[in-house]
């Protein structure tokens, strides 16, 4: 077979990155172009600030991911921009940029989901990993559990009936005073903490999650305790957090049956959650996870699920809108 190169374009939040993939699998560039620095003073992204700086971006940062690739636009076989899930101008820049260059160069366009663009970043890390397999998803906008029955095709089996894991550490990270973005803080502080803390674990009957009630418990006691050990603090919140991601895991492996688990979305980054989750090998369940560059927003997982959309006969029109709370597997 020919081989296949993909032109990812990534713009859903604060991240500006094109990333040319060949066969779904091989990284040729990865451009990142992030913005946390110019968000950070604010304690977190603005939407409109985003945007801006992904027009100033977009050009530049795609034209590197083309030299980096060693390839011209010629070479490129369709372009494969999200459209969603994310921040509605955010989104506007990347896939209206796709959208003039496939008219431009007469080359497909193929929208991508962003949370598939997450899960297929699985694909790049584990050149083996095929489809059925269950993943846990964890990003700053969304948390649950995804049956992947093909690469396109995917079921959600249990969903946050309200904050995103990644939204609950950034918000009590902002709270107790170690700024944005919280993820990674509250995963170096708690290294130096223990977990020592009791807090609530929220238990729903199906595969559904809830993380409000850790959320507001953390956020209380560093109110009413202002001295209390916030490495301590993060550490039981970790642990609790994880727990709670861990049993709803456990609990769709059994029902489902499928031994093969895979994480996916910015919170996979955690190290405390990667320790503990292939833990679960020693049940008997192949654990796959993405490398920690791929884990968080980045257009290389973007143009792997492109493909795979690609190769599937998927092709968007030139009038496909960005759609800010699009959904997967619903
Ligand atoms: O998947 P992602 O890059 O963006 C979305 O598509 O939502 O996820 C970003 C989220 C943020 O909430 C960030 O704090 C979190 O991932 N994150 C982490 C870590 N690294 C990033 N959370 C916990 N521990 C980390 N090491």
């Amino acid at each position: 077979m020919k081989d296949i190169l993909t032109l990812g374009i990534e713009s859903s939040c604060d991240e500006t990155s094109v990333s040319v993939v060949k066969n779904g699998r091989e990284v040729l560039s990865n451009i990142i172009d992030s913005q946390i620095k110019i968000h950070e003073k604010y304690g977190g992204v603005v939407p409109e600030i985003a945007s801006r700086n992904h027009i100033e971006a977009i050009s530049r940062v795609t034209k590197k991911a083309l030299e980096e690739a060693n390839v011209t636009l010629k070479d490129i076989d369709a372009i494969t921009p999200t459209y969603g899930p994310g921040l509605v101008g955010a989104l506007l820049v990347g896939l209206s940029y796709a959208k003039a260059l496939s008219f431009a160069i007469n080359k497909p366009l193929v929208g991508v989901n962003h949370i598939e663009g997450h899960i297929a970043a699985n694909y790049i890390t584990h050149k083996d990993l095929k489809p059925p397999f269950i993943c846990l998803l964890m990003s700053g906008g969304n948390t649950g559990l995804v049956y992947v029955q093909d690469y396109t095709k995917f079921k959600m089996i249990g969903k946050t009936r309200d904050d995103a894991v990644g939204e609950a550490f950034d918000k009590i990270a902002r709270v107790i005073g170690l700024g944005y973005p919280g993820g990674p803080k509250v995963d170096a502080l708690a290294k130096t903490g223990a977990p020592n803390i009791e807090l609530p674990k929220t238990h729903i009957d199906n595969l559904d999650f809830s993380f409000s009630g850790i959320k507001t418990a953390v956020i209380n006691l560093n109110h009413k305790m202002p001295n209390i050990n916030k490495a301590d603090l993060c550490a039981s919140f970790q642990k609790t957090i994880t727990e709670m991601l861990l049993e709803n895991t456990k609990k769709a492996i059994e029902k489902l049956n499928v031994q093969t688990l895979a994480i996916a979305g910015g919170v996979s980054a955690n190290s405390y959650i990667r320790q503990e989750l292939l833990k679960l090998e020693k049940e008997n369940i192949k654990v796959f996870m993405p490398d920690l560059k791929l884990c968080t927003d980045n257009a290389a997982m973007i143009a792997s699920a492109g493909f795979f959309n690609f190769i599937e006969g998927k092709r968007s029109a030139l009038n496909l809108n960005a759609v800010p709370n699009l959904k997967i597997g619903e």
